[in-house]
């Protein structure tokens, strides 16, 4: 290994390249929102909700705290609680089926496919009930769940489709963003998410002006006009600094969309140059599909994950699992009576995959860092048939 290689640390995530190469722009923002002393709602978020809509192509976006909200007030706008179900996939983050359960709701899982991570439309079907009010397709990754065969099941048996577009902002299925691909879509702006905030905070978005209310409504309280409670809501407005921050980094998010895909094109160049695309599979993008990589997820065979995990960590590269425990065998979740074996194919991707280092800013020695180091790993093991080639560190 060369001295520049063994000297290298590439983090899984490193927000601070992002935000020296806009420091002027944020800092401008948020001192004008410190000025303003409006830090609760008003102006900053109305026009970044308008800012939004457009981005998305949206009629409405509602703001809010978190993108775990953004799932739980379209849910609830849409009456969905006790005695209902509401079909989504065992392989996302917690939030998706916590806002699910968090409304009285059952969450019924249905398996994914294999190669995109996201729920299979094929066997949406037999999971519906006449106790179904509503699918939750995530957007897993980045790109964007089989929409239309989840929009057609969806149409036929009258229930509704909210997107977690959480991991998803610009994502797009046949030329429409996400957001615009179901009846409501929830995203997040945590820190680490393609458009991040500064803090917590998520988004709604819909097209129906009553839905729209509704969802805008809850996330006060219930509250319309001042004081006038109809339904009892909570507390989930978008604070003006993260709006105002959102706004500033709406504008670049296009372009660090572009350097993302730029990474994953440049990741599998080098995976294929090395033969380690044999050894490893790669993310896909279907046909129709814009995927954005919030991450950049490989699978391994599942003896091995651990143990690459812990040779990137030795060559400084940092590494994720997104995510280990599928949801149906969280123990929060035991009283639905899962077990190991009942979603395969996502109890197989919680043991495979690892998620490497994705963020525009990745320099190409970077790049060839981690795949060297993933070569390395197999060269150790002797699994790996022949020379590696370029990226010998
Ligand atoms: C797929 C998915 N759904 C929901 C959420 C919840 O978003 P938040 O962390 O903003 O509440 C996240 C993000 O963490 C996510 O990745």
């Amino acid at each position: 290994m060369s001295q520049q290689a063994e000297t290298l640390s590439v983090p899984a995530l490193d927000l601070k390249a992002q935000y020296l190469s806009i420091r002027d722009e944020i800092d401008a923002v948020v001192r004008g929102v410190i000025e303003s002393q409006y830090f609760i709602l008003g102006p900053e978020v109305s026009n970044f909700e308008a800012e939004a809509a457009e981005y998305c192509g949206s009629k409405h976006a509602i703001g809010c705290a978190s993108g775990s909200d953004a799932l739980l007030l379209p849910l609830l706008a849409l009456g969905i609680g006790p005695g209902d179900e509401v079909v989504t996939s065992p392989y996302s983050f917690f939030a998706t089926a916590g806002a699910v359960w968090r409304t009285g709701a059952k969450p019924v899982f249905v398996d994914i496919e294999p190669d995109t991570y996201n729920i299979d439309p094929a066997l949406i079907e037999a999971a519906i009930t006449p106790r179904t009010k509503a699918i939750i397709p995530v957007h897993l990754y980045g790109q964007t769940a089989d929409m239309d065969l989840i929009n057609a099941i969806a149409t036929k048996h009258g229930i509704a489709v909210i997107e977690d577009a959480a991991q998803a902002i610009g994502a797009a299925y046949h030329g429409r963003r996400a957001g615009t691909l179901g009846d409501a879509a929830a995203f997040s702006f945590y820190p680490s998410k393609n458009l991040g905030g500064f803090g917590d905070a998520g988004m709604v978005t819909a097209d129906d002006p009553v839905l729209a209310k509704s969802v805008a409504r809850l996330r006060v309280h219930g509250m319309e006009p001042k004081y006038h409670h109809h339904e009892v809501g909570f507390n989930s407005r978008l604070d003006a600094l993260q709006a105002a921050v959102l706004r500033v980094k709406l504008r670049h998010l296009d372009d660090w969309t572009e350097g993302r895909r730029s990474v994953a094109a440049r990741y599998r160049n080098l995976f294929v140059d090395d033969g380690l695309d044999r050894l490893i599979t790669l993310p896909t993008e279907r046909d129709g599909h814009h995927h954005v990589f919030n991450q950049y997820v490989v699978r391994v065979s599942s003896g091995d994950r651990d143990d690459l995990r812990a040779h990137l960590a030795g060559r400084k590269v940092g590494s994720e699992i997104y995510y280990p425990i599928p949801l149906h065998l969280q123990v929060c979740f035991a009283s639905l009576g899962h077990k190991p074996g009942d979603f395969p194919i996502a109890e197989a991707a919680a043991n495979e995959t690892i998620a490497l280092p994705m963020y525009p800013e990745l320099t190409d020695q970077a790049l060839r860092h981690v795949v060297g180091s993933i070569g390395e790993f197999f060269e150790n093991q002797a699994i790996l048939p022949f020379e590696r080639k370029r990226n010998v560190a």
